[in-house]
């Protein structure tokens, strides 16, 4: 009876897993603060790709942690740096199975951390990181991504980004907007995973906790310019923003269970203080009820394999 009359259901389909590719050769490393989650190579990610397309999963979201950083990002546009070269393998390894996304974002890539080029007085500059960023689209559209994440929380990014491509004749290229990113303590776990040199944090360009209606209206700014989907960011402690954002939405709309969300409910299940396959589904399955029509989640491949 429960099965029959459930309001909402998880399908594979609806998941997607982040996934990060580090420069070099040798075995993929731990990321300690993520248990179960690694840093690949370009070798061992082939497996994973095969791994989530096998699952069933509807994608994957490539982060690239590069050897070199430098001010202006420059391995981010550069058609070999790891996230581009990710790509490639990716995208070979996955065929139609899998929706290949990436981050286009540069913090991944600046030696100070942050998601932008910084001005004189050392503040993120909007404009001229905006020119990076159309610069970041070619690359990773050269490198085969289907669709583009940005991350970056830039005004005006979206237009800039839709206009890079489609003059470039790229209009097949589609674009997820993280619009409702909030500025949040939840992405600690995730500044090991991509080995961030972030001094101090995000709340310039990021979203406050306090604000609700702010969520909505940065998604519908970003469908005017031209998002195909977007974005809440946090998950479990953004639920109403995610909410009103579906509620309003004529795009889909797609949520982010970040890395603290993954870490908190790892390490509480480590412990035994919860059943982590019940957690896990308990907290995918909220996203899904308050509107996301697909999630991403550390978890994608192996809650798939449950739900299957
Ligand atoms: C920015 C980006 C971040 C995350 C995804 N894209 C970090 C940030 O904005 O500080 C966080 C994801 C997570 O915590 O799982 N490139």
């Amino acid at each position: 009876m429960r099965r029959l009359v459930a309001e909402t259901r998880l399908h594979p389909a609806e998941l997607v897993l982040p996934v990060f590719v580090r420069e070099g050769a040798g075995a993929p490393v731990p990321i300690s603060s993520m248990p179960g989650v690694v840093q690949h190579t370009t070798e061992t990610l082939k497996g994973a790709v095969a791994d989530a397309a096998a699952a069933g999963i509807g994608g994957i979201m490539l982060f690239g942690v590069p050897e070199h950083k430098d001010a202006e990002g420059s391995g981010a546009t550069d058609p070999d740096g790891i996230l581009n070269l990710a790509t490639r393998v990716a995208v070979a390894e996955a065929g139609d199975a899998l929706v290949v996304q990436t981050d286009l974002c540069l913090d991944e890539f600046t030696d100070h951390g942050h998601c932008g080029v910084l001005d004189a007085a050392g503040a993120v500059d909007n404009d001229a990181t905006l020119a990076r960023y159309r610069d970041m689209a070619l690359a990773q559209a050269e490198a085969g991504s289907h669709l583009l994440g940005l991350s970056g929380m830039m005004d005006g990014q979206v237009a800039a980004i839709r206009d890079a491509l489609d003059t470039a004749g790229r209009s097949d290229v589609a674009l997820l907007a993280y619009s409702g990113k909030y500025a949040s303590a939840f992405y600690g776990p995730f500044r090991e995973a991509v080995q961030s040199s972030l001094h101090g944090d995000r709340r310039t360009y990021q979203l406050d906790a306090a604000n609700r209606r702010e969520g909505v209206r940065e998604a519908m700014l970003d469908v005017a310019e031209g998002a195909d989907v977007v974005m809440v960011k946090p998950a479990m402690s953004y639920l109403d923003v995610l909410a009103d954002t579906a509620a309003a939405s004529p795009v889909p709309v797609w949520a982010y269970q970040v890395s603290g969300e993954y870490a908190m409910i790892e390490a509480a299940a480590a412990h035994g203080w919860i059943d982590r396959r019940r957690a896990i589904e308990e907290s995918v399955l909220g996203i899904r009820r308050a509107g996301a029509d697909a999630v991403l989640t550390y978890w994608a491949t192996e809650l798939a394999g449950w739900i299957r």
